[in-house]
């Protein structure tokens, strides 16, 4: 028997294998010209949709969750993060939200380690001398940086991104110490030979590198304040390619002009995609435009999760992505 097909609004412009099989499969209204949505169009996407597959430019908050038609029974996120999403809302809408873990680690876990290479090395800044003209020669003293191989490298967040991090890091020689609500199991914290930290406060003012790689929920929510980051060591570097929310930008901004931190490493910000005026004038920062699970395997597979999420809600059985609001 042929299924009927649920009416499902894309929000941006997916990879086009994925958006040719979203039409096959569901009454698919995409978003061709890739215009952000407004708070009233999305408003009114939930009012007409059985899915929203929507993604961390939307804004779900409880007012768009309140427009939502009596058919909006799934939001699919295309994305890992649901902090855009007010979860509890949903649920208690009666609304199934999902995301697209698992797919993106790898890729996010190999931008992480290349900003902590690119701020502890100077890469961008020789970078841009090159290509200014202004290379006029090799000096005995010119472009130092820090060396990685001996140093403690401390995760904040030991998921898998924090993981598939740990794994590089060892390679360049790096010690792995992590804080994490809790420890991680016996075998890989064997095998990472990771040292865990109950103490985030304590971690800090003992590693060399610190990376952000927790999600961002109400308890995470600047973690990293002002009164932590002061814990840093000034030869410390801060990289994150979580969420902006966790870190004090405005009080890192600060400690970084004033040299009371030698460097850091962004793939995202407080108040995406606006970034902090002090931050764009500093020379000791590597600063991307959230691109960590940019690569077009890791988009195809994010769609691939999204239909396989609304593929098994309609077929009647819960979809294996769930997000509870209790797991935030
Ligand atoms: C994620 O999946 O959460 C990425 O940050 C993109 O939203």
């Amino acid at each position: 028997m042929a299924h009927r097909k649920p009416k499902v609004v894309v929000t941006r412009k997916l990879p086009d294998a994925v958006e040719t099989r979203m039409r096959e499969l569901f009454d698919t209204e995409l978003n061709l010209d890739d215009t952000p949505m407004t708070a009233n169009a999305l408003g009114a996407a939930m009012s007409r949709a059985e899915v929203l597959a929507c993604t961390i430019t939307d804004r779900v908050d409880g007012s768009v969750i309140d427009q939502a038609g009596e058919t909006l029974k799934l939001i699919a996120n295309f994305g890992v993060g649901v902090d855009h999403i007010d979860v509890a809302a949903a649920h208690k809408r009666g609304i199934i939200v999902t995301n697209t873990p698992g797919v993106l680690t790898e890729d996010t876990a190999d931008l992480t380690m290349g900003l902590i290479l690119a701020s502890a090395r100077r890469v961008v800044e020789g970078a841009n001398i090159v290509q200014a003209g202004e290379f006029h020669g090799w000096s005995p003293t010119w472009m130092l940086g820090r060396r990685l191989w001996g140093k403690r490298l401390g995760i904040v967040g030991m998921g898998r991104i924090g993981q598939s991090l740990a794994k590089r890091a060892r390679a360049f020689g790096l010690a792995i110490h992590y804080h994490n609500r809790r420890p991680v199991g016996a075998r890989i914290a064997e095998e990472l030979e990771a040292t865990y930290w109950e103490s985030l406060d304590q971690m800090l003012a003992r590693m060399d590198v610190v990376s952000v790689n927790c999600p961002h929920t109400p308890a995470t929510y600047h973690l990293l304040s002002a009164r932590r980051l002061k814990l840093l060591q000034p030869h410390a570097l801060l990289v994150n390619t979580a969420r902006g929310e966790i870190i004090d930008e405005a009080a890192l901004a600060g400690m970084l002009q004033r040299g009371e931190l030698a460097g850091a490493g962004l793939d995202v910000y407080e108040h995406e995609p606006a970034v902090n005026p002090k931050l764009l004038k500093l020379p000791n920062v590597v600063l991307l435009p959230h691109m960590s699970s940019a690569t077009i395997e890791g988009r195809i597979d994010m769609g691939e999760k999204v239909i396989i999420n609304i593929r098994t809600w309609m077929d009647g059985h819960k979809p294996p992505d769930r997000i509870i609001p209790s797991m935030l």
